[in-house]
């Protein structure tokens, strides 16, 4: 006869680092999903079954509508610093901790958003692609022309770690004049870290020569950036999106880049991503990467381990080390 685990039970809802399941497998009892299955809303509701905690990545939904049906879960640690993946009011209502892993992927995340800046402002996709189907002929003075990014203004939408990361290596790398929007203004010392100065929405649209995007998705940033915003910009401008699918509008983006309303733009995540836009595919001034600005294997690891710190925080001392909420009541 088999006795029931005292240990808490503990759904980890894609594949991981072993190592670090391997922690996770010395205290808790757990269902793992080492295949890598992607699993539907209902199939992980089934899954979740008299689990007390699920580690999850950006791509599974924690919805008011699986809360209710996993009574017993208390814990959700997302392996990914945005949340947007979490129904946050309803995790608070419902006594349901979350957490995220911010800090350990800043500066990789910003050595990310400035590679993609520069592989869009230099067009080194584009030219990549024409070289290797065997169109490079001869050299001719204004083949791929770009534009600069020495020097040049950086607009940065979203000012947070990741914002600001990106605006030092434009300032202090770069010599760019750094302008940035925000909900909220940084203070004095932290402008002067950056060098960057805060303007409206309008004047960052107006006057940036590359705009990268690095603010969190909300309702309220949903198509932040669609046809009037691109309308804005400068017809040299390159735009360039680390932070969510659905800030921009990929369709008039599309638009945009097919008319040259603006140069070129740098897209690393997508409106119902994995899927992307048909109409980015066939424009050529785009660099498109699948989501892949955190991916260093140094930082996935930490990524992966604070998400699971988190787990063993909060079943071990009755805390966590990076929550997204305060629950208003504690289930069980
Ligand atoms: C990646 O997109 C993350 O939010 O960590």
């Amino acid at each position: 006869m088999t006795t029931p685990s005292s240990k808490p039970r503990i759904l980890v809802s894609r594949a991981i680092f072993p190592e670090v399941l391997a922690q996770l497998e010395s205290v808790f009892d757990v269902e793992h999903n080492q295949a890598d299955a992607l699993w539907s809303a209902q199939e992980l509701i089934t899954r979740l079954q008299g689990k007390d905690g699920v580690l999850t990545t950006g791509s599974e939904c924690i919805s008011a509508e699986l809360l209710q049906a996993c009574p017993q879960l208390r814990i959700c640690a997302n392996m990914a610093v945005g949340f947007n993946n979490f129904d946050v009011p309803a995790m608070t209502a419902s006594g349901v901790q979350g957490t995220n892993a911010p800090d350990v992927l800043t500066e990789t995340t910003a050595d990310f958003g400035f590679a993609l800046l520069m592989a869009t402002a230099r067009r080194m996709a584009e030219s990549e692609h024409f070289l290797r189907a065997g169109l490079w002929k001869r050299w001719s003075y204004d083949m791929f022309c770009g534009s600069d990014i020495h020097g040049a203004t950086l607009g940065i939408l979203g000012m947070g770690r990741i914002g600001q990361g990106i605006a030092r290596r434009g300032f202090h790398g770069f010599g760019m004049k750094v302008i940035y929007h925000n909900r909220r203004r940084l203070d004095a010392e932290m402008e002067a870290a950056c060098g960057a100065r805060y303007v409206d929405k309008a004047t960052l649209l107006t006057q940036s020569d590359h705009l990268v995007l690095v603010v969190p998705y909300s309702a309220e940033s949903h198509h932040v950036i669609g046809a009037k915003e691109l309308a804005q910009m400068k017809s040299t401008a390159t735009l360039v999106n680390i932070a969510r699918g659905g800030i921009v509008d990929d369709a008039a983006l599309a638009c945009a880049l097919r008319s040259g309303q603006i140069a070129a733009a740098g897209l690393d995540v997508f409106e119902g991503e994995p899927r992307v836009h048909p109409d980015l595919l066939t424009v050529p001034n785009v660099v498109l990467t699948p989501h892949i600005a955190s991916a260093t294997l140094a930082t996935r690891r930490a990524m992966a381990q604070l998400a699971a710190d988190n787990l063993l925080r909060f079943f071990v001392h009755g805390d966590v080390l990076t929550p997204v909420n305060t629950p208003v009541a504690s289930r069980n």
